[in-house]
């Protein structure tokens, strides 16, 4: 087998394949992966067969795998016998009706991973074992190409000033600011970000997490919030990953975001994710 990657026909992410990740990598391919991973943002490993420990193997080639943001006591896994590194995306429930993981049903809107706590994690891998007979797609949207698309005058008028990126851990909602930060994840961050790597610029705004610009009148954050999501999302920037069993996704979190549609309810949806520790946001200059 010779690894190879495709880029998709889409302005966000490739396909590799012709590697098994159940087994050991060597340095050329580590590199060859994480090259094309820093160029494409996006990458869709295909007919992978992966336990928990193979997958965390081979996330480990590329970071320190990272700990959770919800408490350990919080988590469904840790009950199911996980140890806070791993997320069960799932809507599955126990034979007492109890979810065994997090983010259970339906849409959820686009959103960078953590972008509320101060480090962020930078990837996050996420590998199908269960899926919908439709829906449950996940879009990546490319936010380089983001932030070149945001008007000049937004870009003057925002450049400077952090965004209030806050989550509740609903799906369908954002945080209202006037009603306080008690209990609420949250971290001002830069609205433009350096990518440490590749040192381009990327927009860093989400409808589901971002929720006031600094030092604005309420009302022209959220008018200007909302241009920037429009941006954030169009559909000339986006992606749509309809899963295949054995996939497994990498993605770059501080280059992208990524949403969900909905599936049907009574049917059964399960990836597990693991991610890689980040460093703090860097404001563009
Ligand atoms: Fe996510």
């Amino acid at each position: 087998m010779t690894l190879k990657i495709t880029p998709f026909d889409a302005p966000i992410g490739a396909e590799v394949t012709g590697v098994d990740l159940r087994n050991p990598l060597d340095q050329s391919e580590i590199d060859e992966i994480y090259q094309a991973w820093l160029d494409h943002i996006v990458l869709i490993f295909r007919d992978q067969s992966l336990s928990k420990d193979e997958q965390v193997a081979f996330a480990g080639y590329f970071g320190d795998v990272g700990v959770r943001a919800t408490p350990k006591r919080e988590q469904n896994e840790v009950a199911n016998g996980y140890d806070g590194t791993i997320m069960l995306v799932t809507n599955q429930r126990d034979e007492k009706g109890n979810y065994i993981g997090s983010l259970q049903d339906g849409e959820m809107w686009f959103h960078h991973d953590m972008s509320y706590k101060p480090e962020p994690h930078k990837a996050t891998l996420l590998y199908a074992l269960r899926l919908p007979s439709t829906g449950g797609n996940t879009k990546f949207a490319n936010q380089y190409l983001a932030y070149d698309n945001v008007p000049a005058e937004i870009k003057e008028r925002v450049g400077a000033r952090k965004v209030l990126q806050a989550y509740n851990f609903t799906m369908l909602e954002k945080i209202d600011p006037k009603d306080g930060l008690e209990g609420i994840q949250h971290q001002w961050q830069p609205t433009f970000v350096k990518h440490p790597e590749t040192g381009r610029t990327a927009l860093y705004i989400s409808r589901l997490i971002s929720a006031l610009i600094e030092d604005l009148p309420r009302e022209e954050s959220d008018e200007i919030l909302g241009q920037l999501i429009e941006i954030a999302e169009d559909p000339s920037i986006v992606y749509e990953h309809v899963w295949r069993d054995g996939d497994l996704a990498m993605w770059d979190n501080r280059c992208s975001t990524h949403a969900r549609t909905d599936f049907p309810a009574d049917e059964t949806r399960l990836l597990r994710r693991c991610t890689l520790e980040g460093t703090a946001m860097i404001g563009a200059a």
